[in-house]
């Protein structure tokens, strides 16, 4: 009898102590869950975005971002970000909502994915990026941070920040990539540990998540030499109040969004091609550092324009000739050019002779980065 209080005694003890700790573990959970909150805007000292009161995203035209350097050198190129612009909002937003939805459906951890240890890190970009969101275009967000309910009129939907996985929040609400680097406390390099992505030619998610930046950039030429000390340098240092921006761009067949190497139509020569359906595509990307978990964000979108725009863009045909010609032997594989050059050369070559024609470009230019760089002599027009 004895034997048996004594064992009703220390089960006792035990569902007490598993109760609380089984409530504690909840509290604190919960706690984390509920919105913050913080003035972002103060604790990082990126001001506010001015806000657009009359922003109709249907109507809402990217801006023509032409990111083609001469020299053509790898380097970082890297420009402070503007703060009305760390997330941009523009006409294919409904389209590309859903069409990120679908590939999540579809290839789930190839879209989106995260490492423990990145919950908080995830957690404050979702908050940085509602309150962002809901300053720059407030009649389209609103968020109620005292129940955790954020509302995108856009989209006519209602969410509870409190019981999503943030990325997934992103991904309904946010038509950007987000991907969190975290310092590694033992070598103390930048390692990719969790992120939404749907922009990716050639790699995803899976094929990059936990590792570290030079082994990330494992593929692009001259990424060991010439920019992975400089890389790894700057991300050390980089500084809450110093974001910035850069554009990483390729010229593709279609609109590829989210084109594996496994997929038929993956580079590959395209029997009739036509010059309508060569797109320049940029992937114009920001960088911060988040003030709290002090990860990296690294966010980005992709944005297409016709080919055939060029011929009204001054100097850019000539630049991109240039490029395409003179650039280095393994940036042109690595950016793979061979599939569409046979059809996008002899256009550059005619817009090139229009343009000097017109008395737009003289005709002993010598071509170098342009001052408008990542636009052109009069791209505000082309809004
Ligand atoms: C200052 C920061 C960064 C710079 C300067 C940079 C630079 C580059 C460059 C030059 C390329 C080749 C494509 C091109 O832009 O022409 C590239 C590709 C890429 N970058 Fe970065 N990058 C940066 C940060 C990051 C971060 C933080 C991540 C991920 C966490 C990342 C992921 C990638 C991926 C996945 C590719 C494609 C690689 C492939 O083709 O396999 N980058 N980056």
């Amino acid at each position: 009898m004895a034997m048996l209080s004594n064992e009703a005694a220390i089960y006792s003890l035990l569902l007490v102590v598993g109760t609380f700790a089984f409530l504690w573990f909840t509290a604190n959970t919960w706690a984390s869950r509920r919105f913050s909150p913080t003035d972002y805007f103060a604790l990082t000292g990126v001001r506010a975005p001015q806000a657009l009161l009359d922003f109709d995203v249907d109507k809402a035209n990217a801006r023509p971002y032409r990111p083609f350097r001469w020299e053509y050198h790898q380097t970082m190129s890297l420009k402070s970000m503007d703060p009305d612009r760390w997330v941009e909002l523009e006409s294919t937003y409904r389209e590309r909502i859903h069409q990120r939805m679908e590939l999540y459906a579809i290839h789930n951890k190839k879209i989106i994915d995260w490492l423990p240890g990145s919950e908080d890190a995830c957690r404050e970009l979702m908050e940085m990026v509602i309150q962002f969101v809901c300053a720059r275009y407030p009649r389209q967000f609103q968020m109620d941070a005292a129940s955790g309910l954020f509302r995108n009129d856009i989209l006519n939907i209602v969410s509870d920040t409190t019981n999503i996985h943030p990325l997934l929040f992103l991904l309904q609400h946010i038509p950007e990539d987000f991907l969190l680097t975290q310092e590694d406390k033992t070598s103390g390099l930048y390692v990719f540990r969790a992120g939404v992505s749907c922009s990716s030619i050639g790699w995803n998610v899976s094929t990059k998540i936990g590792l570290p930046l030079a082994d990330i950039h494992g593929d692009v030429p001259d990424y060991k030499e010439k920019m992975e000390f400089s890389m790894n340098r700057f991300f050390t240092n980089m500084k809450i109040d110093k974001p910035i921006q850069r554009g990483s761009w390729g010229i593709e067949v279609g609109r590829p969004l989210f084109l594996q190497e496994e997929d038929p139509d993956y580079r590959v020569h395209v029997p009739d091609l036509k010059l309508r359906d060569i797109h320049l595509r940029v992937d114009w990307q920001t960088l911060r550092r988040l003030p709290k978990s002090r990860a990296i964000c690294f966010n980005f979108k992709a944005l297409f324009t016709p080919i055939e725009q060029f011929r009204t863009e001054p100097f850019i045909p000539r630049l991109l000739l240039k490029i395409l010609r003179d650039g280095k032997p393994s940036f042109m594989e690595y950016k793979s050019f061979s599939h569409v050059e046979g059809i996008v050369v002899p256009a550059l070559q005619e817009w090139v002779k229009e343009q000097e024609d017109k008395g737009w470009v003289p005709a002993d230019w010598k071509e170098r980065t342009l001052d408008e760089d990542p636009f052109f002599p009069g791209w505000e027009s082309k809004l």
